[in-house]
């Protein structure tokens, strides 16, 4: 479906007899990560929807929104394979006619971490994921862990405005050597795809001193930044945050998950770890 009239009537048709709707949100260029999650919705709900909209709201001036990869026909299959039952491809002037002036904003949280680096990113998250949640008015609604901070912010949004959705958090797929699937691959030479997965082992090296009875947050992070020293990574950033609030956190007591985005060239690549739980 192209238009918000087509889906409305689907999902109408839907409620009348009944069905209990999953619904994932994408971008498009779909791997095995967001078919993961098409498959926990199919599992879980009798019908299940998959958005694809790139969505500038989210983008910076300087970021990739008109390179990022566009690939509705392939997206099609994979989705379908997966037990989607429908995809709403929303022109971007339907999403956002000239005149449109309402934003969402989770204060506080998009301004940390990667909302930090990228002004304005969560804030169009949060409004466009709004709007999707208010055409499709799922019963349930997936996100990958992959992207931690973005489930945990939509999490809040949901909750703070009383939007009747449930939303699931879904494990990150991976490479088998370690690399979270992500879109943005696709952009990574052959040697920068080599050097990749060193995301995910510096996360681990945090973790090996977290492990380590005098460590610190500051330590971890320390670690990290050794760990990617001599790579082709360009460290952003790298957090200990504090699972409860993700607000940076002072100690390692609790439950605890590490955050880093790096550069690789000009691709951006995150990744996150939960830390174990200290006794
Ligand atoms: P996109 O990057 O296309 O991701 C869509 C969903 O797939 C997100 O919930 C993301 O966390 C999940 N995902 C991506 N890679 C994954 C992986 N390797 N394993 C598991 N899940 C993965 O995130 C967005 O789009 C947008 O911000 C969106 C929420 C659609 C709003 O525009």
């Amino acid at each position: 479906m192209r238009t918000k009239a087509a889906l409305a009537c689907l999902i109408a048709s839907w409620k009348a007899q009944g069905r209990s709707i999953g619904f994932v949100a994408t971008m498009g260029a779909l791997h095995r990560g967001h078919a993961e999650l098409v498959r926990r919705a199919a599992a879980d709900n009798d019908r299940v929807l998959v958005s694809i909209f790139v969505n500038p709201l989210q983008f910076g001036p300087k970021e990739d929104y008109a390179r990022y990869p566009r690939a509705l026909p392939a997206d099609r299959k994979l989705v379908a394979a997966a037990g989607a039952d429908a995809v709403y491809a929303p022109a971007m002037r339907r999403m956002y006619p000239e005149g449109f002036k309402t934003h969402v904003e989770v204060e506080g949280l998009s301004d940390l971490y990667c909302g930090r680096h990228r002004p304005g990113h969560f804030r169009g998250v949060a409004t466009v994921v709004l709007k999707l949640f208010n055409q499709v008015r799922p019963d349930r609604a997936y996100f990958g862990e992959k992207d931690f901070q973005q489930f945990f912010l939509l999490k809040k949004m949901t909750r703070d405005l009383d939007v009747p959705v449930r939303l699931i958090a879904v494990p990150t797929v991976r490479e088998k050597d370690g690399l979270a699937l992500s879109s943005r691959n696709a952009y990574l030479s052959p040697a920068q795809r080599a050097a990749a997965p060193t995301l995910r082992a510096a996360l681990k090296a945090g973790r090996t001193q977290a492990r380590r009875r005098d460590a610190t947050p500051r330590s971890v992070e320390a670690a990290i930044r050794r760990a990617l020293r001599g790579t082709p990574l360009r460290l952003q950033y790298a957090a200990v945050t504090d699972e409860e609030t993700l607000l940076p956190s002072k100690d390692l007591r609790g439950r605890r998950r590490l955050l880093a985005a790096v550069f690789l060239g000009r691709t951006r690549l995150i990744d996150n770890l939960p830390l174990e739980k200290r006794r």
